[in-house]
């Protein structure tokens, strides 16, 4: 038995108050692949952007909002995890302050500065060791090619592509790339997804 880090959802990057910015992630890939760990007897904790979605039973949950605030909370669970799966839409950016008061319509046009977001899979496969770290590559082009350059800039032992459709929907399908092999998983039902990538990433790795 093993224990996995797993994030899931969006992050909500605050402008002010009562706005933010965000992304149209549902959360499910992630969620199912919690339960599909925890089927195939594993421990799970789950780092959760803002969801509809149900806690999956028996796993270990933490809600987080922000970018910051989801790596904050999987860089104190990552020295007890034997391996990651980085399924979070995280926002890139956020905004460079965020205002403590509503900000006021303005005439024309507003700007807004953004600074960059710290790559939170990054930041924990640098430390990987023998661990294992899978990640998510979401793209509109040049899937394989980007989801290629992902896998190596950011130390992955696996990286799932999919298409910009998979969001929200509740049937998917996934590319699955390690260094030197490809696998096609559906088109399913994430759940049925979900238990089929989790079986051919631990078929393929020391987990
Ligand atoms: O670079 P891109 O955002 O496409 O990479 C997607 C992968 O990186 C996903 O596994 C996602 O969870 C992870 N990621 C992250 N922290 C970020 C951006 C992406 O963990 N700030």
């Amino acid at each position: 038995m093993a224990r996995f880090l797993v994030t899931a959802g969006p992050t909500r990057e605050a402008l002010d108050p009562v706005r933010y910015l965000s992304n149209r992630s549902s959360g499910k890939m992630g969620y199912a692949i919690c339960d599909a760990l925890i089927t195939a007897g594993h421990e799970v904790v789950l780092v959760s952007g803002p969801t509809a979605l149900e806690s999956p039973a028996n796993a270990d949950v933490l809600q987080v909002e922000s970018a910051q605030e989801m790596h904050e909370a999987c860089a104190r669970q990552w020295q007890y995890c034997d391996a990651l799966f980085a399924v979070a839409a995280v926002s890139d950016y956020r905004p460079s302050a965020a205002q403590s008061q509503k900000i006021k319509r303005v005439n024309d046009a507003l700007s807004i500065e953004l600074v960059a977001n710290l790559d939170i899979v990054k930041d924990l496969a640098a430390t990987k060791g023998e661990r294992l770290v899978v990640g998510f590559a979401l793209e509109s082009e040049n899937g394989e090619q980007h989801a290629r350059q992902k896998l190596e800039s950011k130390n992955l032992d696996f990286i799932c592509l999919n298409a910009p459709q998979a969001q929200g929907a509740d049937v998917s399908e996934l590319t699955v790339f390690s260094r030197d092999t490809k696998w096609q998983v559906g088109p399913c039902t994430k759940a049925t997804l979900a238990t089929e990538l989790v079986e051919v990433i631990l078929e393929n790795s020391n987990v």
